[in-house]
């Protein structure tokens, strides 16, 4: 029997390629850097499936060379690289990775917190660089977690996961959800109060035409000068240029970074610069643990839409009504 044709684009952890590779015919891209649009085009012709990552733009012109594509699977719970609505257009079944990368996520954007609160990486920096002579009184100060108020923007798997590390660390939460999930232990509020409420604020939204730039000049001014912003959903959540002046000028204390717009940033992006601005390399699902896991769940979804049956985690399951 021939098996499916799939195009991996990375070398993803072993379990999930050992389940690719018995079921499928699998041409794994072996390059460090994601494959150029031509390499995915040229890669793409005649394939049954695809699994891809979140550094892969997969539009309507890529999923018109493969006419045979049955399926994609996005080792990632976010798809903002994948046009859902041409995948659905064509009924190509789109699969992510929810649930998988929750508690690293959030445990990545409490470290963040911490980090940026405490001034950790500055703190680094200054034993490293030999600047350290004795302990003194005034060397260093952030600020404290605990009686402070947590907003976290977007409630849904992640955010909620955030809020419960929250509870321990005695933060007061508040959250703003678009989709109005509710949580015990947290009241939720609108974007202007948690805006202007709260000392630390997480972003937990999907990419969206609607959450693009959510922070910006305007949502930046009306928080309050000791605002912690910690981003670990998508970069162009947040206006870089506006998030630079606000942390120059100190209109609010620091940000922590996970993602960032663009990505990576360029070696002389001025927010690279800034002492109060942690920027690490997009790692909130990087644990082995969750990296197997979300590994699984890729390849798991992708045999499953080659096999015609329903993806055990689907995006758009208007393709199967
Ligand atoms: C990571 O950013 C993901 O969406 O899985």
């Amino acid at each position: 029997m021939t098996k499916p044709k799939v195009f991996v684009t990375r070398i993803i952890p072993e379990n999930g390629l050992d389940l690719v590779r018995d079921f499928c015919d699998a041409d794994i891209w072996q390059g460090e850097m994601p494959p150029s649009r031509e390499d995915l085009i040229r890669h793409l012709v005649n394939v049954d499936g695809l699994l891809s990552l979140l550094t892969d733009q997969v539009d309507e012109e890529a999923m018109h060379v493969a006419p045979n594509l049955k399926v994609i699977s996005n080792m990632a719970v976010g798809v903002d690289n994948i046009d859902i609505p041409a995948a659905t257009a064509l009924k190509i079944p789109v699969g992510n990775t929810p649930g998988a990368m929750t508690e690293a996520t959030a445990d990545l954007a409490f470290a963040l917190m911490l980090s940026a609160a405490r001034r950790i990486v500055e703190g680094e920096k200054y034993v490293k660089s030999g600047k350290w002579k004795t302990w003194s009184p005034q060397l260093l100060l952030g600020t404290d977690l605990v009686g402070a108020k947590l907003g976290i923007i977007g409630f849904g798997r992640i955010g909620q996961a955030v809020a419960r590390r929250a509870q321990g660390f005695g933060l007061r939460v508040i959250y703003f959800d678009p989709a109005e999930r509710t949580f015990q232990g947290a009241d939720a509020v609108n974007l202007n109060t948690l805006l202007v409420e709260s000392d630390f604020i997480s972003l937990h939204v999907p990419l969206t035409e609607k959450t693009r730039h959510m922070i910006n000049e305007k949502t930046l001014n009306i928080m309050k000068s000791n605002t912690v912003l910690v981003n670990t959903s998508r970069g162009p959540v947040v206006d870089s240029n506006d998030l630079y002046e606000a942390l120059k000028s100190r209109r609010i204390f620091a940000a922590a970074l996970d993602v960032t717009e663009p990505e990576p940033l360029p070696r002389d992006s001025p927010l690279l610069e800034l002492d109060n601005c942690i920027v690490v390399p997009h790692l909130g699902s990087a644990s082995k643990q969750t990296r197997d896991q979300m590994a699984f769940l890729a390849a798991q979804n992708l045999i499953a839409g080659l096999k015609g049956e329903r993806l055990p985690h689907c995006v758009n399951p208007q393709v199967y009504s």
